[in-house]
């Protein structure tokens, strides 16, 4: 096949992101024909790069991907690099004649990727600028990337909707939630639906209680001007953790069509209760921020560059989120997430009930899915002892990927932008999904804000807080993953 033709258009090509991520992704899918010859990329940014010195930069993001420097230089040469300023207009004439130029020179039919990975401030000045100076073309698809954050609570993603949405309709709108790209995550409806004994079981009768843990051991590394507006709440939960709330708990949908996900994903956020969030034990979220560690040689986050010394931003966030539906009143899911806990994992840990005979001391059956590092699944299960009497031990059935299979797995960025490609819109963040998602932490942001007085700490490389253990145990349950 000669793949599909596409124009990049990259705005904040000299980033991190691009670098480490992006080059990567479009290689791979060059590599595996997904890309065929005609496709072209351009960078921007507002740095002054030649053409030359940014083919040197991609080659160089790619180097341990390639199988030959023949092979990559040839990758590399479709690339061209123009210095930007958002707010000029005459930048977006030249950037039109270049595109027209190469979408001649590539033979591209006029198709174009326009993908935003920058400050979301400059997003509206952007998309705005691509219409009016007609980047956007009539005979091929204009299709715009948005990475996030998408605004900073409901009203400033609105108007950011609003602004893009003057110049872009929602199905032209791809908006990253990388977590959506993930093996695993896309496994949870694969999971869910094919296999009947699971699909049987998933149900209040069964399921005590969801348990999502997306726990890093990095701190804010170089990112804490961000992060220290941000916090863990906005960073993960508003996305990453409802996402996944919304897979796990969702109905089938009709047919696997992105307008049936979406409808049935929605279906749950708009069933969120509203949390409770006071400073006494009937809370439902609590926070935490790493102070250091108990050894000493990990800082504390007030400690970190370009953080408040005095900066209440939570690090850490652990919730009880309730469901509103017959289905799910009494099966919380609780989540955690946060920066400098005890390990890098992502996973989920469904909990049943245990057994309704009371023949035996058993434990509860407990099915986990892998998201990463390890990619799997997990079933622990009761079994006989081996020897007289009828006493039970816990056995573990486990479907772990190998390192290899992992490794050469396609990473989130290579699934999600040949999605784009393809125009499959599934394993993105609707609007409707976003705002609903941001009207949920907003409530919870704002009672946080409102205690101004301290926050709870938790040192370095644990798990959090002991407030995440008691949220729990108030219930009578327990975190099954322990670091
Ligand atoms: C990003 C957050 O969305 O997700 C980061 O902004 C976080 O703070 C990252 O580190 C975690 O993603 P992953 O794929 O490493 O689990």
């Amino acid at each position: 096949s000669q793949g599909t033709k596409a124009l990049f258009i990259i705005f904040g090509a000299t980033g991190d992101l691009a670098h480490r991520k992006l080059y990567p992704a479009i290689y791979k899918l060059y590599k595996k024909g997904f890309l065929g010859e005609s496709f072209a990329v351009i960078g921007t940014a507002r740095r002054e790069w030649s053409d030359d010195y940014y083919q040197d930069v991609v080659m160089d993001s790619i180097s341990d991907l390639t199988e030959s420097q023949e092979h990559a230089g040839t990758f590399a040469s479709h690339f061209r690099y123009q210095s930007h300023n958002v707010n000029d207009t005459e930048h977006y004439h030249t950037l039109k004649d270049l595109a027209d130029k190469l979408d001649e020179e590539y033979d591209i039919d006029g198709n174009r990727i326009f993908y935003l990975s920058m400050s979301p401030s400059f997003f509206g000045t952007i998309t705005s600028h691509l219409r009016e100076q007609n980047l956007v073309t009539e005979n091929g698809f204009n299709r715009v990337i948005i990475e996030k954050p998408f605004g900073s609570d409901f009203n400033s993603s609105k108007e950011l909707n609003d602004e893009i949405n003057a110049s872009f309709d929602e199905d032209q709108l791809y908006r990253i939630d990388h977590y959506l790209g993930k093996e695993m995550v896309q496994n949870i409806l694969a999971l869910r639906f094919s296999n009947s004994l699971i699909e049987n079981s998933w149900n209040k009768d069964s399921i005590s209680n969801f348990q999502i843990t997306l726990s890093e051991d990095l701190g804010v590394e170089e990112r804490g001007e961000y992060y220290d507006k941000s916090g863990a709440l906005r960073d993960m939960v508003q996305n990453h953790v409802l996402q996944m709330v919304s897979l796990l708990t969702m109905n089938s949908p009709k047919a696997f069509t992105t307008e049936e996900v979406r409808k049935e994903k929605m279906a749950i956020l708009n069933a969120l209760k509203d949390p409770v969030v006071t400073q006494d034990e009937d809370t439902e979220f609590v926070r935490g921020q790493y102070d250091t560690s108990i050894d000493g040689e990990t800082k504390g986050y007030r400690d970190e560059d370009k953080v408040d010394p005095e900066s209440l931003t939570e690090t850490f966030v652990a919730g009880k989120i309730i469901i509103e539906t017959d289905e799910w009143r009494d099966t919380p899911v609780y989540i955690r997430t946060g920066k400098r806990l005890a390990e890098k994992t992502s996973r989920v840990d469904v909990v049943f009930k245990p057994s309704q005979t009371a023949l035996f001391d058993d434990k509860p059956t407990v099915l986990s899915i892998l998201v990463s590092p390890n990619e799997g699944f997990e079933l622990l299960l009761n079994n006989k002892k081996i020897g007289p009497g009828m006493e039970l031990e816990s056995v573990r059935l486990s479907a772990v990927r190998s390192e290899e299979t992992v490794e050469e797995s396609p990473e989130a960025y290579e699934k999600l932008i040949l999605d784009v490609l393809n125009g499959d819109e599934t394993h993105f963040a609707h609007w409707q999904e976003v705002a609903t998602s941001w009207k949920y932490v907003d409530q919870i942001r704002e009672k946080w804000d409102s205690f101004t007085d301290s926050i709870p700490f938790y040192p370095a490389l644990t798990m959090g807080p002991d407030e995440a253990d008691t949220l729990l145990q108030n219930d009578g349950n327990n975190w099954i993953y322990k670091a």
